[in-house]
């Protein structure tokens, strides 16, 4: 059996994109089929649409979801019918050689539906990140769904299916902040406030907060940033020194993917602490440094993807924490929005005060 349903396809480079009927397949064996709740707008879809990632035109667009699984294929034990999931990017595989070494965080060869979904006439969907949930229904790899807890709003949930995972674990997982550090956080948007948030949870007493717009410093500090810096106004590197006794933060997260504030976090950085480059660079960028620097600051130089995230592990958790009013998840929803509105939340983007517009079916 199939299921036709109303989905956002991108369908060439840089168009708008179309509200569209598509043909969703039943399960096949380690699949499920998801009737998705909410769907977050993600920069990430929007390089979709702009031929940014590949040429795998027409895409089904959307990533940061959550829903109900309504059926499941043969085999599938870990989730059932009626189970409320968060869909996640990094269903591991259990055999490739970080899985074997016993860091699926880092699996190799993450899986996906096998099955194609479909326009009318046949032609097959590229699903984004191998999801594809601006969709009433998508169908995924049963691993790609994370049961949590039914009392978490769908719109707060979704979220942690990308961003705002990446955002957080960029401070928990990658870079292992812990109670007592200092911590800098250069690029205030959906993903650095998640590392805000992230800080705060594992008790870091310093988070320096650090953009060029006043208005993400602020939402930066009611997230659990202790101070701001506006780098447009002062020099960053020298205001985090003197946040921090001058000597730098233990730990500084770049999270707006550009070689300047990657500078500035390798400089406003404590030696031998820790730079986490959460932010996703472009081809062209180049990095110049000191090698005598690199080599004479000492510590650790990480990129974190996902934020080195496993997702039955850290879903629940902080579903978990979300309930408990420990972690502000609703605090990352600016909008709920239509289906129709998709092309809407992408030029609302640019303007800086969103964080995160999010698709409720
Ligand atoms: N590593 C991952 O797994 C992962 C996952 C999702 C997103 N990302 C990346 O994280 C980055 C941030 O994503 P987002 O959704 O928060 O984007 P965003 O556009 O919402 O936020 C970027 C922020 O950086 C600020 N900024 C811009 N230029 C700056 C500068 N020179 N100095 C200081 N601040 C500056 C902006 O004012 C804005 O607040 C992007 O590069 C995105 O692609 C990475
Ligand atoms: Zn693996
Ligand atoms: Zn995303």
């Amino acid at each position: 059996m199939t299921h036709q349903v109303r989905a956002v396809v991108a369908r060439g480079k840089g168009a708008p994109v179309s509200l569209e009927t598509i043909v969703v397949p039943d399960p096949g064996p380690g699949e499920a089929l998801v009737k998705v709740e909410a769907c977050g707008v993600c920069h990430t879809d929007l390089h979709y649409r702009e031929g940014g990632i590949n040429d795998d035109f027409p895409f089904l667009l959307g990533h940061e979801a959550a829903g109900v699984v309504e059926s499941v294929g043969e085999g599938v034990t870990d989730v059932a019918p009626g189970d409320f999931v968060i869909l996640n990017w990094r269903a591991v595989c259990g055999n490739c050689r970080a899985c074997r070494r016993g860091r699926p965080q880092y699996c190799f060869n993450t899986h996906n539906a096998k099955q194609k979904m479909t326009l009318l006439d046949g032609t097959e969907l590229s699903p984004a990140l191998g999801i594809g949930a601006f969709a009433e229904k998508t169908l995924v790899a049963a691993g790609q769904c994370t049961k949590v807890d039914r009392a978490a709003s769908a719109a707060a949930a979704g979220l942690l299916g990308c961003g705002v995972m990446a955002g957080i674990g960029a401070a928990i997982n990658t870079g292992n902040v812990g109670r007592g550090d200092s911590v800098a956080v250069i690029g205030c948007g959906g993903v650095g406030d998640a590392a805000i948030a992230g800080a705060r949870l594992a008790g870091a007493a310093r988070i320096i907060a650090v953009d060029i717009d006043d208005r993400k410093l602020e939402k930066a500090r009611s997230l659990g940033a202790t101070h701001t810096v506006n780098s447009k106004e002062s020099d960053a590197v020298e205001a985090i020194r003197e946040l921090t006794g001058g000597f730098g933060a233990d730990v500084v997260i770049e999270a707006v993917g550009r070689p300047e504030t990657y500078k500035q976090a390798f400089y406003g950085r404590d030696l031998a602490g820790t730079v986490v480059l959460v932010g996703v660079p472009t081809p062209e960028m180049k990095l110049e440094l000191p090698l005598l620097d690199v080599f004479g600051r000492g510590g650790s130089l990480k990129s974190s993807w996902y934020g080195d995230c496993l997702p039955s592990r850290d879903f629940p958790m902080l579903i978990d924490l979300y309930l408990q009013g420990r972690l502000d998840l609703d605090a990352f929803v600016t909008e709920t929005i239509a289906l129709e509105d998709v092309e809407k939340a992408f030029e609302r983007m640019h303007g800086g005060d969103v964080l995160r517009s999010v698709v409720v079916f």
